[in-house]
């Protein structure tokens, strides 16, 4: 665990990173703390690289496979495949999830002022990345990025292309470590102006036995007020039956923590002292939808928006 490489393009603040190495292209790329070798930035996903487990499945590459990537191994496609048998929307429900991404960075950077957000389990660059969206509606915008896994971390680059007015950082880190996610993120965001929290489709790989509330409580406790917090879970209580069997599926492929499935009233729990904007904790499909789009029926995860500290004007 531990924050082990950063990798940082963009404004003003890059300039002013401590820790930088080398330069690859417009980003450079730092070690904040012992963990793991030599950096595999800029690696094809096919290398066989030191810390990539092909032999079983990953979060990052099964989801990647279901968004329709081409960054997966043989034991990531058979755990996909396994998981849509069991629940065919889980295809359909993956995109809604990143329709739920962009649609709350959109809002968050036009309509709440939000020009910082930091994006844990960013997963493997796809379309409307979150650096992408925010800084489309505000290029001022600064975007760190936080992932656990080598492929990711490999793929970083992709996710480095800032605006020069912004900034975007990548962190080879751990969610169960949060204090060295907020050290090293604090290089390039200013927690002393809100910042958006984002934690999609991850807290699920936290078990109940890491402390997953403790760990979001831990973040949230440094964010300025006025700050939000962008959540999406996997849901056990829509379409249970399949989601169960879908669930016991990807475990048994899985290298890594499995998967913990929550009902509503548990992934409330994240949202305790926070204010949910409308319309609350909802499927990804009904949050905010753009009009005129067709969404789909039952998404299997509830998701929501949240504002530390009250909006001017209110008692
Ligand atoms: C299912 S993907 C979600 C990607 C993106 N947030 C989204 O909603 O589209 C989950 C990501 O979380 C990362 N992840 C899982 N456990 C993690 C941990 N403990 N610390 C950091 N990243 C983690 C995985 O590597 C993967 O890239």
């Amino acid at each position: 665990m531990g924050a082990s490489a950063e990798t940082e393009a963009g404004g003003p603040r890059s300039a002013r990173a401590t820790h930088r190495r080398g330069a690859i292209g417009g980003a450079s790329i730092a070690r904040v703390s012992e963990q793991t070798g030599a950096s595999t930035a800029g690696l094809p996903a096919e290398a066989q690289a030191p810390g990539f487990d092909t032999q079983h499945a990953h979060s990052a590459r099964v989801y990647n496979y279901w968004l329709g990537g081409k960054d997966n191994f043989a034991a990531d496609r058979e755990a996909a495949e396994q998981a849509i048998t069991a629940n065919p929307g889980i295809v359909t429900d993956v995109r809604a999830n990143r329709a739920f991404l962009a649609r709350a960075v959109r809002f968050l950077a036009t309509e709440c002022g939000v020009r910082q957000f930091l994006d844990i389990g960013t997963g493997l660059p796809t379309a409307s990345n979150t650096h992408e969206v925010a800084q489309a509606a505000a290029p001022d915008a600064r975007i760190v990025y936080v992932d656990n896994d080598p492929i990711v971390l490999a793929h970083a680059r992709a996710l480095l292309a800032s605006t020069p007015q912004g900034a975007t950082a990548y962190l080879d880190a751990d969610l169960r470590d949060p204090q060295a996610i907020l050290r090293a993120a604090a290089k390039t965001l200013d927690f002393s102006r809100p910042i958006a929290l984002m934690l999609l489709i991850i807290l699920h790989l936290i078990p109940d036995g890491d402390d997953p509330y403790g760990i979001v409580t831990a973040l949230v406790e440094r964010l300025a007020e006025g700050s939000y917090v962008v959540l999406a879970h996997p849901a056990s209580d829509i379409r249970a039956a399949q989601i169960a069997e879908m669930t016991r599926r990807v475990n048994e492929r899985m290298s890594g923590p499995r998967a913990t499935m929550r009902d509503r009233a548990a992934i409330t729990h994240f949202f305790d002292g926070l204010d949910l904007v409308e319309p609350g904790l909802v499927q990804p499909q009904q949050w905010r939808p753009e009009p005129g789009l067709l969404s789909p029926p039952r998404v299997t995860a509830w998701c929501g928006v949240a504002r530390k500290g009250r909006p001017a004007g209110r008692a």
